[in-house]
């Protein structure tokens, strides 16, 4: 016994091969064992690399609790891949306890402001951002709501036609504020240069590109509000901040009674957390992430404007387009913060990401990659995480470009991710219209058994291209004159065989409209919606709008107050040729009538859900995250056993 245990202590004194340790306290200079572990990753990271030469098992870094304040993004290439079929697994240490990577600097030392009553200041280090965190939530920019009355729109910008919006235009610091649209299905942001007469003058070209299209900056759909945000006189509410971008002085309301100095407040400084990228010749792989809690990140180019479309695509603002067809092949993405490209068998498994800007970008176009190399990434698993306190998509799977749905060589070809157990709660705080779950152009992606609740747009986004990408191309794009800027495909896109079921999708369309549990765009062959319990008072149920042709939808439980199946069909899309079985709603009659090629089998009405058959009580019951795992549920939600 006590042999045994000094033989076990020698042991730990060096490094075991293929085990590495990191801790907050620890020393770059030691080994990396257990007893004198590394303090930073990327010293870790160094080891890895001259280690993985043979690899004969699979190599572990464990990495302590506490939260590690990274410089700059941790890069991960081929040369930090698992090799000979093992894997590199980076873990925590204490898996109850985690470990945090934070892209943000804590600011401490709040003193009362003269700024105004409840008002707090701090001096922050000298860098640019537009994200601060409050006890690990989204703070909320200094804002006004401006009535859409107020303002007239020009080609230069917003003319103030109500007294009521007189101040903005002799606002101090009016040449860094900016207006912020929300609208039926966009966020836009529209930067402001300053006054001239009684306009307030708008930044270009994003208030050009914000007047072009559909549900643009002036002409919403609908209006969920139109707010000046990013000045110090707006800032009377709590929790609102702004940061003088001359001095670097942070200007913060705690909720009421709060002293600023015992609350966690950071300011964000990286864009990005996670770059795993490698070449299409050489592809980064065989990389485990396990209960790693990701934070704390900005992204300072929507400063120049964000002129949304949907699900985080956007016009960039490399030029002023006329014609809004123009524009459309070439939108770009919200790069995440965690980002997966020219990658294979890459697995995030149980932590989270929290308060932070980007989720995931897994496989998006080059554009959404600081490594310049987008698409190509295969089989990547996020599981049993929880993904909440977002600023845009908590995932974007695949591109929206060209190479995307048509790829050019196939190893750029997104395909088998799989996005399992996971819980999506409260998130896209500063895009409101994003969504948990975006599913572009890619094969065979999963989403299965996650929970997806309290969210402002829709629950789960599938696909992409409005069916004009399509074999064949669409009437309506050609009406639009979309053809005139992209070809007609004759072959089909990538987007075929996802599977998206046993989803609990809660309270969705919060803050927009024109929304669904489960939102579908364009053609996917071989692909099955099947097992999802909705329950929402906003959205449809199942929305399957322009496009949508070759879905197979399945045993589902939609609990809507409107349409539980909505079906944008008309003589010009390509939408149809879908079949819908088994589906159990609160308004099954008058959805279920087969037009162009649907076909719609034993929908059935319900009154309540103990008056439902055992197999709908079932649905409901195994919706969402696994019955064993409930107890980490942030939010509790009545599923029976009824
Ligand atoms: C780290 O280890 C080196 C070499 O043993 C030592 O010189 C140094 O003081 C240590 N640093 C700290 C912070 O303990
Ligand atoms: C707003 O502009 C429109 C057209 O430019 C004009 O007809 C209208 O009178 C303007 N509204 C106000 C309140 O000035
Ligand atoms: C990690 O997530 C998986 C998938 O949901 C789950 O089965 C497992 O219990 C989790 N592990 C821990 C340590 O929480
Ligand atoms: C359909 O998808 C399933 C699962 O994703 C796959 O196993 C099967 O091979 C696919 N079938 C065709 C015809 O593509
Ligand atoms: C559709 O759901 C029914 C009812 O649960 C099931 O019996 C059937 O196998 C499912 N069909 C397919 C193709 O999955
Ligand atoms: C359904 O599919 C068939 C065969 O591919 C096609 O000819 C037809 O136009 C499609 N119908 C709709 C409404 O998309
Ligand atoms: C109707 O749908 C079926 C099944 O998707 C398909 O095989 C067929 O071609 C479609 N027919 C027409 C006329 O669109």
């Amino acid at each position: 016994m006590v042999l045994a245990t000094l033989l076990l202590q020698a042991l730990l004194l060096v490094p075991v091969w293929g085990h590495y340790y990191v801790a907050i306290n620890g020393n770059d200079s030691g080994p990396g064992s257990a007893t004198a572990p590394f303090r930073t990753l990327e010293r870790a990271q160094k080891a890895v690399r001259s280690s993985t030469n043979g690899m004969k098992s699979d190599l572990y870094i464990y990495v302590g609790p506490g939260t590690y304040y990274l410089n700059e993004p941790l890069k991960f290439t081929s040369e930090d891949s698992g090799q000979n079929g093992h894997r590199v697994v980076w873990q925590a240490q204490d898996m109850t306890k985690g470990a945090s990577i934070s892209g943000g600097v804590p600011i401490t030392k709040w003193k009362a402001s003269s700024a105004g009553k409840g008002i707090y200041e701090a001096q922050a280090p000298a860098f640019t951002t537009r994200h601060f965190y409050a006890n690990q939530a989204h703070a909320q920019r200094a804002r006004s709501q401006v009535q859409r009355s107020w303002v007239n729109q020009t080609a230069t910008g917003l003319q103030v036609v109500n007294d009521a919006a007189k101040y903005i235009l002799t606002m101090p610091g009016l040449e860094h504020a900016e207006f912020h649209a929300h609208n039926s299905f966009t966020s836009r942001y529209n930067p402001i240069t300053g006054a001239s007469a009684d306009t307030i003058v708008m930044a270009q070209p994003a208030w050009n590109n914000n007047l072009i299209g559909y549900d643009t900056f002036n002409k919403p759909d609908v209006d969920h509000g139109l707010y000046v945000e990013n000045a110090l006189s707006l800032l009377t509410d709590p929790n609102e901040w702004y940061l003088d971008p001359e001095s670097h002085i942070i200007y913060y309301m705690p909720p009421s009674g709060q002293d600023p100095n015992n609350m966690y407040l950071v300011l964000a400084k990286l864009e990005t957390l996670l770059l795993v990228g490698g070449t299409y010749d050489q592809p980064v792989h065989d990389l485990t992430f396990r209960g790693f809690n990701y934070m704390h990140t900005t992204w300072n180019h929507m400063s120049t404007g964000y002129v949304d479309q949907q699900t985080g695509g956007y016009i960039g603002l490399n030029k002023a387009y006329t014609d809004f067809e123009a524009a459309r092949p070439f939108w770009w993405q919200v790069p995440g913060s965690i980002q997966v490209s020219a990658a294979q068998n890459i697995l995030f498994q149980n932590g989270s990401i929290v308060a932070l800007m980007g989720g995931f970008g897994i496989g998006n176009d080059p554009n959404a990659h600081t490594t310049g190399v987008g698409l190509g990434a295969s089989d990547v698993e996020i599981s049993g995480m929880l993904l909440h306190q977002t600023g845009a998509n908590a995932i974007t799977v695949g591109g929206i470009q060209a190479k995307a749905h048509h790829p050019s060589d196939p190893r750029l070809l997104n395909q088998n991710t799989r996005i399992l157990e996971n819980i999506f709660t409260d998130l896209a705080y500063t895009i409101d219209s994003a969504v948990p779950i975006f599913a572009s152009y890619a094969k065979n992606t999963y989403i299965v058994h996650n929970d997806v609740v309290n969210v402002p747009y829709s629950g789960i986004c599938y696909g992409y291209g409005w069916g004009s990408n399509d074999a064949g191309g669409s009437p309506q794009y050609q009406q639009r004159g979309l053809y005139n800027y992209q070809p007609v495909y004759s072959t089909p896109t990538t987007l075929q065989g996802g599977r998206i079921s046993g989803n609990l999708i809660y309270n969705v369309g919060t803050l927009h409209s024109d929304d669904g549990g489960i939102y579908t765009l364009s053609a996917s062959p071989n692909t099955t919606l099947t097992d999802n319990w909705v329950k929402s008072r906003q959205g449809f149920g199942y929305y399957l709008d322009e496009g949508s042709s070759f879905y197979y939808i399945n045993n589902s439980v939609l609990d809507v107050s409107s349409t539980w199946l909505a079906r944008n069909e008309q003589p010009t899309y390509t939408t149809g040729n879908n079949t819908i079985a088994n589906c159990a709603s609160s308004f099954a009659p008058s959805d279920s009538h087969n037009q162009y090629n649907d076909t719609i089998v034993n929908s059935a009405q319900w009154i309540s859900y103990r008056s439902m058959s055992p197999t709908q009580k079932s649905i409901v019951y195994l919706a969402g995250i696994p019955p064993d795992q409930r107890s980490r549920r942030p939010y509790s939600i009545d599923q029976g056993p009824f």
